[in-house]
């Protein structure tokens, strides 16, 4: 079996903050120690870098069609491109179709990501269609790891779920040990105010986030809060954009309700200011819920560094500006006439570790502890991949992530590994990177260079979530 020796190396878990070396053989961690002297095929020496778990992004969507248009990462551009921003996990969403069993979406995404991606990969189930005799498929998954369902109230053309379904498949999950995620906005009342604005000829980008409202997605949470308290289930709001929406996941938690949220970066860094006047460039910032006035951004700072939210993902999703972009249809151009035909989502997979190392550590002064916590720690323990992912230590897998806090970085579209044509945080500077990243006891990433191989990542049968 392959040896791997990180001398000097001092680690950092969402509870620890120590110095030693660590050995590693074939995948795993085998020993953590002071002077460890072992021989191995490598020795990397970690002095003066941090040494932290592979970040898990719990939230991307790789080759996923959206109607018109699909995402333009797959899974090898698009883990390919994770790795190099220091994750070495992501959680997907295989999609139902109306009208098809779960099984089908899953069995597509087992093609969609075996042989591409570069790091292992895991599943929660997108369900748009419950009839009663299809519950049982939900238990089957649940014992096939894949112990999470994303459930909508929005998007009512393609999955949006009636309350009574919503609430059927959460008691299911409460019965069957799974987890629900939830989008939560109100779909029926965007559509509306997306049909007024259009007749009304308000066609550009920045009508999109006019037509969701914080009290659409404030309410949407408000009401899956609830049924999630009476269906007794565990339930986790994704990509939460408002500070209303974020208040009402407080409240729950402060009444001691297992509810938990995400944030991303694209809510933590970019404003609607950025795209108020018009401008056909605020498409790139097209995405649900939208992108928030640059005030809301403080209320989010503050729930992550507070614990109100638990997570930050980034609901990768990408779309190319232009037509053509390495051989890409026409993608966010689809909704050159009317917003609401621009396909939703932004990319971020790349750079979450960076974006949140700039402003959570180095400009809001967390510890590398917290850091460690909210982009490895929670996800891996909220979805069933704790220890063996999310943390450094004996018997883990050895996704390891060597960071330089003196090697400086510039977020570049022109550079990035992410396969789309623009980069929302262009031109930002990070204040350090991963020099090394080592999925599964292998280096994949040394700086810049990839040096892993497409199809290396294996699918993770997931436990029960655990409180985080
Ligand atoms: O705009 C977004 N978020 N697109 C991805 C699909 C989703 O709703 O998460
Ligand atoms: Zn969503
Ligand atoms: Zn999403």
């Amino acid at each position: 079996m392959p040896t791997l020796l990180i001398i000097n190396a001092h680690i950092i878990t969402a509870t620890d903050d120590y110095t030693a070396d660590i050995f590693v053989e074939g995948d795993k961690i085998k020993l953590i120690g002071a002077g460890l002297a072992m021989p191995a095929d490598r020795v990397i020496d970690a002095r003066g870098s941090y040494v932290i778990p592979g970040g898990i992004d719990c939230h991307t969507h790789m080759d996923l069609n959206v109607g018109a248009a699909t995402s333009s990462d797959d899974f090898e551009t698009g883990t390919i491109a994770a790795a190099h921003g220091g994750t070495t996990t992501i959680i997907d969403f295989p999609t139902q179709a109306r009208g098809k069993k779960m099984r089908a979406a899953l069995d597509e995404w087992m093609q969609k990501a075996q042989g591409k991606a570069a790091i292992d990969y895991a599943f929660h189930m997108i369900i748009s269609d419950l009839p009663d005799d299809w519950l049982p498929d939900m238990d089957a998954l649940v014992r096939e790891g894949i112990t999470s369902f994303k459930l909508f109230t929005a998007y009512p053309d393609r999955l949006m779920l009636d309350d009574a379904t919503i609430f059927k498949a959460m008691t299911r999950a409460g019965e069957n040990g799974g987890f629900i995620c939830m989008h939560a906005e109100n779909g029926s009342i965007i559509d509306y105010l997306v049909q007024k604005m259009i007749a009304a000829g308000k066609t550009t980008p920045n009508y999109h986030p006019l037509s969701r409202p914080h009290e659409v997605e404030e309410e949407a949470v408000h009401r899956v809060i609830a049924l999630a308290e009476m269906a007794r289930v565990p339930v986790y709001i994704v990509h939460v954009s408002s500070h209303r929406a974020m208040e009402q996941i407080r409240a729950a938690r402060e009444r001691g309700l297992p509810v938990y949220g995400e944030t991303c970066p694209q809510y933590l860094f970019l404003a609607y200011e950025d795209y108020a006047d018009g401008a056909w460039e605020g498409a790139r910032y097209v995405c649900s819920p939208p992108i928030r006035e640059r005030a809301n951004q403080t209320h989010l700072w503050y729930a992550l560094a507070a614990d109100d939210l638990q997570v930050v993902s980034t609901d990768h999703c990408p779309f190319c500006m232009k037509e053509g972009y390495r051989g890409l249809p026409k993608q966010k151009e689809l909704g050159k006439e009317n917003f609401a035909k621009i396909p939703n989502g932004v990319p971020g997979v790349e750079n979450r570790l960076h974006l949140l190392y700039q402003g959570g550590v180095v400009e809001r002064g967390w510890s590398m502890q917290r850091f460690a916590q909210l982009t490895s720690t929670a996800p891996a323990k909220l979805f069933g991949l704790y220890p063996r992912k999310g943390t450094i230590a004996v018997g883990s897998d050895a996704d390891i992530v060597v960071w330089d806090p003196k090697r400086k970085f510039t977020i570049r579209a022109a550079e990035h590994f992410m396969r789309v044509d623009y980069n929302p945080y262009e031109a930002m500077t990070i204040d350090g990177s991963p020099a090394y990243v080592i999925a599964r006891g292998r280096v994949i990433f040394e700086g810049d260079k990839f040096v892993g191989k497409a199809g290396a990542g294996e699918f993770l049968r997931r436990g029960r979530y655990s409180l985080v």
